[in-house]
């Protein structure tokens, strides 16, 4: 059995994450998605409101096979542990992703022996973050080409601002 962790601040969730997690569920026998706290980072949703809009979207698009979970008792790999996840995975859109992510990667290495496998983002999302979808979302604009109907409804539930 080949588990995989899929961890971020899904803050919100995006088009990008569902495709990491849709690869990531062909690749791995049994998918955790799994909303973390980073400590770098203010929230816009609370955990729970996080969980619940990966769960919905996922139905929405048809991912089957991952169970969403949060986790905020302590350090990543330790919640890798407890599910048995042989690997993290992640998305990469570009050299500056590259360069956040490949710390963290060894850092959890030297920490359990987990390691870290990115999948090259989809070019159609390779520019969609969740704090830029934050951002259009709080001055009006349309979000809708960046996150599942969920988050849609969740962020904008009397639609955009047109101009
Ligand atoms: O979506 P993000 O914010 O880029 O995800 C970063 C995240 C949440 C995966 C990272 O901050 C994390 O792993 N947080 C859990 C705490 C932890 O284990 N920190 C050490 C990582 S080397």
């Amino acid at each position: 059995m080949r588990i995989a962790v899929v961890p971020g601040s899904f803050d919100p969730v995006t088009l990008g994450h569902l495709d990491v997690i849709g690869r990531t569920a062909k690749l791995f026998d049994h998918v955790f998605v799994v909303v973390t706290h980073n400590p770098g980072k203010s929230a816009l949703l609370a955990v729970d409101e996080r969980v619940r809009l990966i769960d919905e979207s996922l139905a929405d698009v048809g991912i089957h096979g991952v169970q969403v979970d949060s986790w905020s008792e302590g350090l990543l790999v330790d919640y890798c542990r407890r599910v048995g996840a042989e690997a993290i995975v992640k998305g990469l859109r570009s050299a500056t992703d590259a360069a956040y992510e490949t710390p963290m990667a060894l850092v959890n290495r030297d920490l359990a022996g987990v390691e870290t496998l990115f999948l090259v983002a989809e070019p159609t999302t390779s520019h969609v973050s969740s704090s830029l979808v934050r951002q259009v979302a709080s001055l009006g604009g349309d979000v809708s080409p960046y996150v599942p109907r969920a988050v849609v409804a969740a962020l904008q539930p009397e639609g955009p601002i047109r101009g």
